[in-house]
């Protein structure tokens, strides 16, 4: 297999720069395990269910990566910060389960105080005996985020979350390609990784991220599309048959099912549906709630909810996740061939 070799490569130790997002409700230890296997580096999304849960999930990804610690595994945990911020004291039990573990990373996202958790995790790291280190990733999206980040908080990783993302995200965000370029321009080369996310589907997509200055993506509406995912069937079915004009920005679902706490400005993309349509419409909100639980019960794709990506409607395949971590890879590396191959000496 030929080498993608970046910052962000070198920092995770893998062998491509291709990241599963955590995702609420869809990434557990099995799909970042398997992701991890593939060459790739997998996040877990810590859950809504609490630390015995998350421990759970861990060990799910340490025996599928069939390693006696997960010190140096191609694994990490993500975290919704404003859930944490909600969360009292028992949400440092949650954030202690990846820091107990030897987690490699962990990513922050949607907080309104995100620098209080980049200081927890660098607190615990310098009163260890290990030594220890754990990488810290944060997602945003615009170059105040980036600068505040990268300067004051000193993460290692920014994740530039473009509009095009699949799920949670800021309503403001810069188009994918604006947005990396921007914080190309104002990160110093020595400074984080800037990794990519938002829309990507296929390797010509990483290559076109990697060739604008990014050292790797996340992906997260791909990884959807795979065995080891949390999604139903249903859902799966629907991401498959979405086209290029099926997915939109709302705050409709969050509102059926009452998970109110998002910061302002943040909504999320997911499959168009009759939720949204009938909220639009100024249905009342006990009854699209109403029609929305039942419609979760009975997987009816015209009612439940689907995060998605702009990128959707590109995938057509369930594939497990170590074998498309590898077919990405590969496309990606053709395309950079390819691109390259059109210079031409003076
Ligand atoms: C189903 C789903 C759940 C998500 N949950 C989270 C989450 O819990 N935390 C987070 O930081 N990002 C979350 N995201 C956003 C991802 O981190 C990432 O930005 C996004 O998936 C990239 O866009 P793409 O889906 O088009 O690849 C979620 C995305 C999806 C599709």
């Amino acid at each position: 297999m030929s080498s993608l070799t970046t910052s962000l490569t070198h920092l995770l130790g893998v062998r491509t720069p291709i990241i599963s997002a955590p995702m609420a409700g869809a990434s557990g230890g099995a799909l970042a395990g398997a992701v991890g296997q593939g060459g790739g580096f997998g996040f877990l999304q810590a859950g809504y269910n609490g630390a015995e849960k998350l421990k759970e999930e861990l060990e799910t990804a340490r025996s599928t990566l069939k390693v006696s610690s997960l010190e140096h595994a191609a694994i990490g945990v993500g975290f919704i910060a404003w859930i944490l911020e909600e969360g009292g004291p028992s949400s440092f039990d949650l954030l202690k389960v990846p820091l107990q573990n030897r987690v490699k990373a962990i990513w922050l996202a949607f907080g309104n105080d995100l620098g209080r958790w980049v200081s927890y995790i660098r607190d615990y790291d310098r009163q260890r005996a290990d030594g220890h280190k754990t990488i810290i990733f944060v997602q945003l999206s615009s170059v105040e985020e980036a600068l505040t980040a990268a300067n004051d908080w000193k993460v290692d990783v920014l994740v530039a979350q473009g509009i095009e993302s699949g799920g949670h995200g800021r309503a403001s965000a810069p188009p994918l390609l604006t947005l990396i370029s921007s914080l190309v321009e104002v990160v110093p080369k020595e400074g984080p990784p800037i990794v990519a996310a938002g829309g990507l589907a296929n390797g010509a997509h990483i290559a076109a991220c990697l060739t604008l200055g990014a050292s790797g993506v996340a992906m997260g509406t791909r990884f959807l599309l795979t065995p080891e995912s949390l999604y139903t069937d249903a859902q799966r079915k629907a991401l498959i048959a979405a086209g290029p004009n099926s997915t939109i920005r709302t705050f409709a679902f969050d509102r059926a099912r009452g998970t109110l706490g998002w910061p302002t400005g943040i909504d999320g993309r997911a499959l168009m549906n009759q939720t949204v349509k009938d909220l639009e419409a100024g249905v009342p909100i006990e009854d699209v709630q109403q029609a929305f639980s039942q419609a979760v019960q009975n997987g009816d794709p015209n009612r439940m909810l689907v995060w998605a990506g702009t990128g959707v409607s590109l995938m057509n395949q369930v594939k497990g996740a170590a074998a498309l971590v590898a077919e990405l890879h590969q496309e990606a590396v053709a395309h950079l061939r390819r691109a390259s191959q059109i210079v031409s000496a003076a």
